[in-house]
């Protein structure tokens, strides 16, 4: 099951996904003369701030949608799968990603393709959702789905390594861990709490509903899970957890 995007859901109510990368981007710690190959850029938001470090930056990702919006922002931003990056061998001094390689189906052709396309003593820098990552949200959507008989989402569900399992899958593609670390992250959301938070990021799994259930899943997975992601006030906060690293080709 692929999942679709919509860069104006996105910019409203994903706004705190390159709000909360300053982290990993401290980390990638880019130089004016590099130059930066941002995997999964998405509507470009983050590039963006890449771009003003003075580093050349070239982003790519398999949406046309958020490569409009990428493109609308002016980054450099190419049409291309993780697995099989339009790229030539040796090209950047460092590979960066956030919040994009949980998506990605093949991992290990992944990390062959981002091991081929950075020179040597080149940095494989991302931060991805890990172990545990919005696990009430997963449980409680994969519940209301079995109950309208869509229990099956085989394809549908995103990739949460540990440290250790991923450290393990770098060093088999050559590359050496310098960094590597699990970070629980709750993320509290903006006023369209977790109703938007579900149509911007499962839309994947609403998209293959029949139109008539959507709705119903939407209300009764947010009504599961306001016991243990709605304060008393409202406000709702996301189960997020974050695994960042570092590592050198
Ligand atoms: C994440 O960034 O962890 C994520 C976002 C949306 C859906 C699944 C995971």
């Amino acid at each position: 099951m692929e999942q679709t995007w919509n860069p104006l859901d996105y910019e409203k109510n994903g706004a705190f996904v390159h709000g909360l990368a300053g982290g990993v981007l401290e980390w990638l710690d880019a130089k004016p003369s590099e130059q930066i190959l941002d995997l999964g850029c998405g509507d470009g938001q983050l590039t963006g701030r890449l771009v003003s470090t003075g580093a050349s930056v070239v982003g790519v990702d398999a949406s046309p949608e958020m490569l409009a919006a990428a493109r609308s922002r002016g980054i450099d931003a190419r049409e291309g799968s993780a697995e099989a990056l339009p790229f030539a061998d040796c090209s950047f001094n460092a590979v960066f990603s956030n919040a994009a390689l949980h998506w990605v189906r093949e991992q290990d052709a992944m990390l062959a393709e981002v091991r081929r396309v950075l020179r040597p003593g080149g940095r494989f820098v991302a931060e991805m959702g890990g172990h545990g990552n919005i696990a009430a949200i997963r449980v409680a959507l994969a519940a209301v789905l079995a109950r309208y008989g869509y229990g099956d989402r085989k394809g549908g569900e995103n990739y949460y390594p540990t440290p250790a399992s991923y450290a393990r899958r770098l060093e088999r593609h050559g590359f050496k861990v310098e960094r590597i670390a699990l970070t629980p992250r709750p993320t509290p959301l903006p006023a369209s709490g977790m109703e938007g938070w579900l149509r911007t990021f499962c839309r994947g799994a609403f998209d293959a509903l029949p139109e008539e259930l959507r709705q119903p899943v939407v209300e009764e997975t947010v009504a599961l899970l306001a016991p243990v992601l709605r304060d008393e006030e409202g406000n709702w906060t996301a189960d997020y957890v974050r695994l960042r690293f570092a590592a050198t080709a």
